[in-house]
């Protein structure tokens, strides 16, 4: 039995809680940001409002403070969501854990002042010191996961032994880990793939989305090559496994398709999709000022006409 932390108490973070447990490790999870998950986690029956179900008896949960870093983990997961993660890089360095780390949050981020984008292990790596960082991403909607359905992930570590590890640890008949030692690839399919669902989503019929899915394809290769990840990877779980999930339907693809509509991102968010969380336009907008000044627009013209869309607010 292993001690394992789980930090973000959301959709994710919650389902990820349930084959921890099964495995028989002891799991605590806690919330250090959003009040109606704290009330949920907190509530005697721990039914989450996102998931709609009642999460197990055995999850403990802690509210967040630096104190519960005292307590000795074997692993600490991070599934906040993109927008967290340099508070908790921040949060780990200053109180310098080195526990093994799993992170589940899906983006990339632009350092401005080096013109670079990063991934979430390298700027935990290089801005926060985390000496011991894997990622694990794939198709998995955590509502399906929370149902025990049959779900692939990917978990990729510079060091093999450590991702196999952790796979042992999370392992369940239906929760199933392969293993990639290309980080750097894995992550950044996971991230760019919202992007490409929300352009597929905009295909009004199959036919032109199926001409989409496959142009993504082709984008996706070039810019894991850019990015010096393995092509083979966008042919994985974090590739085309996560972008069929997403485009098959998702807030990504939704947006995607009122876009393909005619209705500009702003209308569109306002007036159909006010309380969702649309993780494409947040990376769009986060990598925008890198993709558009340092790759070449006919190397990747969809995504190019995407973050364009997005920035300027105008008609696809
Ligand atoms: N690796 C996987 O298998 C997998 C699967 C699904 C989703 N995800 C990723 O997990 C992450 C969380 O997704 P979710 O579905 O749980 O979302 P959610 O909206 O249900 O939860 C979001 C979490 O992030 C926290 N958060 C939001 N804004 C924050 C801020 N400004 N500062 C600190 N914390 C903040 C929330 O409190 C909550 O814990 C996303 O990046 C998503 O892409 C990963």
């Amino acid at each position: 039995m292993k001690k394992i932390l789980i930090i973000g108490g959301g959709a994710m973070g919650s389902a990820f809680s349930i084959p921890c447990l099964e495995n028989k490790n002891q799991v605590i999870i806690t919330e250090p940001y959003n009040k109606t998950f704290i009330k949920n986690l907190a509530s005697k029956n721990k039914f989450h409002s996102s998931l709609k179900i009642g999460l197990p008896n055995k999850l403990k949960f802690k509210r967040y403070s630096k104190n519960i870093f005292k307590n000795k983990f074997d692993l600490i997961v991070i599934a906040l969501s993109l927008a967290g993660v340099d508070f908790i890089g921040k949060e780990l360095k200053d109180l310098k854990i080195k526990t093994p780390l799993l992170v589940l949050t899906k983006g990339l981020k632009y350092d401005k002042k080096k013109n670079k984008l990063l991934t979430i292990s390298h700027l935990l790596k290089k801005n926060y010191n985390a000496s011991n960082v894997s990622v694990l991403k794939g198709p998995c909607l955590a509502k399906e996961l929370a149902k025990k359905n049959k779900t692939s992930v990917v978990i990729a570590s510079n060091n093999i032994r450590i991702a196999k590890w952790i796979g042992n640890l999370i392992s369940t008949k239906y929760y199933l880990t392969e293993y990639s030692k290309d980080i750097i690839g894995v992550e950044i399919c996971s991230a760019i793939k919202n992007i490409y669902a929300m352009i597929i989503g905009s295909g009004q019929n199959l036919n032109t989305s199926s001409g989409l899915f496959q142009k993504s394809m082709i984008e996706m290769k070039y810019l894991v090559k850019y990015f010096k990840g393995d092509e083979a990877t966008v042919l994985g779980l974090s590739g085309i496994g996560d972008l069929y999930v997403s485009a098959a339907g998702g807030r990504n693809s939704k947006m995607g398709d009122y876009l393909g509509k005619g209705f500009t991102f702003s209308y569109a968010k306002k007036k159909f999709m006010p309380k969702d969380t649309v993780e494409g336009e947040q990376l769009a907008r986060e990598i925008a000022p890198y993709i558009l000044k340092k790759i070449n627009k006919k190397k990747i013209p969809l995504m190019y006409h995407l973050l364009k869309t997005i920035i300027h607010n105008k008609k696809i």
